[in-house]
């Protein structure tokens, strides 16, 4: 009885094994195009600087849930941390930070952030965008506002009043509030020259 179940068996693993090898020989080599790596590099580099600032702006978070002394540190240090990472990468690539609705006029859109924006806000994705430009490329990768986000870009009367009065010392024209749990908040971009 176990020898006539054995049989089939391993008739039915060669064949396995067998389909797997034609399929090999047939399947063509995924070439990866010269774009999609452009777009992986940036993607990284991004996720690079995302990973450089979180830490600091969760420390701060920690030190002072309220977020009050948090302004003064992304004040004093946001603009100095995205030039210092900068630094370290090629030439031909930049990082910055935009949102249509932005706090640091520093931070402002241009015609080309406003219109991919939108985009990802009208098709409701949260994935990263490549575009190019007459200059070179772009990539977007978009950002949520997560729980931690909302101490300082939340409901204005939700939020410590002196965080409020921090806020509206430093940027009295901010524009980046009233955002609600998972709303997008904006977008880390990397522009790369050709
Ligand atoms: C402690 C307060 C605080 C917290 C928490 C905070 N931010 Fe901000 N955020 C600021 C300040 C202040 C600026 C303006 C400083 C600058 O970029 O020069 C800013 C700027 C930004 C900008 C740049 C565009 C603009 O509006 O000027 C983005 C994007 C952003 N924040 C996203 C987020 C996200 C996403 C989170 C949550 C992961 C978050 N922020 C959490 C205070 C905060």
């Amino acid at each position: 009885m176990n020898k006539l179940l054995i049989i089939p068996a391993l008739f039915l693993l060669g064949g396995c094994a067998k389909q797997n090898i034609t399929k090999d020989e047939t399947t063509p080599v995924k070439t990866v195009s010269k774009e999609e790596t452009i777009k992986a590099d940036a993607v990284a580099k991004i996720d690079g600087f995302i990973n450089t600032i979180k830490p600091i702006l969760m420390s701060s978070l920690k030190s002072d849930p309220t977020g009050e002394k948090g302004i003064d540190m992304c004040k004093a240090s946001a603009q100095e941390l995205t030039k210092d990472y900068n630094k370290k990468l090629p030439s031909n690539i930049k990082i910055r930070r935009t949102a249509l609705k932005y706090r640091n006029v520093l931070n402002k859109p241009d015609d080309i952030d406003k219109k991919v924006m939108n985009q990802m806000i009208a098709s409701k994705t949260m994935a990263p965008v490549m575009i190019e430009t007459k200059t070179g490329y772009r990539v977007y990768k978009p950002l949520a506002n997560m729980q931690p986000c909302l101490t300082c870009h939340g409901d204005i009367n939700s939020m410590n009043p002196k965080t409020v009065a921090n806020i509206k010392k430093y940027y009295p024209k901010d524009l980046a509030n009233g955002f609600k749990l998972n709303d997008f908040r904006g977008v880390v971009v990397a522009e790369i020259k050709k």
